[in-house]
C-alpha cells in the first residue's frame, strides 16, 4: 500500500528510511517541491518518489510530519476537501518554531485538533514520542523490537497502522482512542514521550 508523507525534514526522512527499507512505496513531499527531494530519492532508491503535496496526500495512508504552526498551510496545500477513505498518521507535537511554546489546545489532545484539519480521515497518532535518530534506526535489536505507540478513534485504522508498523520491524502498542491514548502520547504533558522501549519477540 503506497504511503504519502507531507514533510521531509527530520521525522519525515527517518520514517521514509524505515518504510523504504521495508519495501514500501513512499511518496514524499515538502514545501519546496519534488526537485528538492531528488537526491534523497537517488540515495534511497526508486520506491521513494519525490512528490508534490497533493500527490502525497492522494495516497491511502498519509503521514503528517510538519511543524505544528505549518500544519494548516501544509494541509491546505494538499488541496483535499474530503479525506474520507484515507488514514492520516499524525506525528506532530503541538509546539515548534519559532518560540517552541506549547499551543493552547482548549483541553483537547493535539491529534483531536489535527483531526479537524482532515475531515473524513481516520486519524491515527503515532511516531511522535521518539527522536528522529531513534526512529530512523533499525527497530530490530538483539534485545527486542522498538516499541511504537499509536492511538486513534477508528479501530480498523489503528489495526492497519499497527500492521504497517509491525511490517517495518517495530513493535506496535495500540493505546485506543485519541482522548485517552492520545493523551498518554501527548508532548508536552503525557508520560510516554521519549520512552524508548523494546519488546521481546
Ligand atoms: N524532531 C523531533 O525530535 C520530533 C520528534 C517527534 C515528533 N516531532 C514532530 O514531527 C513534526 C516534524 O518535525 P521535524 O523535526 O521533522 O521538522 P523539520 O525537520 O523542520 O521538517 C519539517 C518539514 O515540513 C515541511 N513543511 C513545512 N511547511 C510545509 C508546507 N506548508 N507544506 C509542505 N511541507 C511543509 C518542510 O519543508 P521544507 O523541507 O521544504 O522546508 C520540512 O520538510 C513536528 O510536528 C514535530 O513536533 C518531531
Amino acid at each position: 500500500m503506497p504511503i504519502g508523507i507531507i514533510g521531509a525534514g527530520a521525522i519525515g526522512q527517518a520514517l521514509t528510511r524505515r518504510l523504504v527499507a521495508a519495501g514500501q512505496q513512499v511518496w514524499i513531499s515538502n514545501s519546496r517541491g519534488p526537485d528538492s527531494l531528488q537526491s534523497l530519492s537517488r540515495a534511497l532508491g526508486p520506491t521513494l518518489i519525490p512528490a508534490t503535496v497533493p500527490d502525497a496526500a492522494a495516497q491511502e495512508i498519509v503521514i503528517l510530519a510538519v511543524p505544528w504552526r505549518q500544519l494548516p498551510a501544509a494541509v491546505k496545500a494538499a488541496d483535499v476537501d474530503d479525506w474520507s477513505g484515507r488514514i492520516v498518521i499524525d506525528t506532530t507535537n503541538p509546539l515548534g518554531p519559532p518560540d517552541f511554546k506549547a499551543a493552547d489546545l482548549g483541553g483537547r489532545t493535539s491529534s483531536e485538533v489535527v483531526a479537524d484539519l482532515v475531515p473524513g480521515a481516520s486519524l491515527v497518532k503515532a511516531f511522535n514520542t521518539l527522536t528522529p535518530g531513534v526512529l530512523g534506526a533499525d527497530p530490530r535489536t538483539p534485545a527486542g523490537r522498538r516499541v511504537i505507540f499509536l492511538s486513534g478513534n477508528d479501530a480498523g485504522a489503528n489495526d492497519r497502522v499497527a500492521r504497517l508498523i509491525q511490517h517495518a520491524g517495530w513493535a506496535p502498542i495500540d493505546l485506543g482512542a485519541l482522548s485517552s491514548g492520545g493523551r498518554l502520547q501527548q508532548f508536552p504533558g503525557g508520560p510516554l514521550p521519549t520512552l524508548n522501549l523494546l519488546r521481546e519477540t
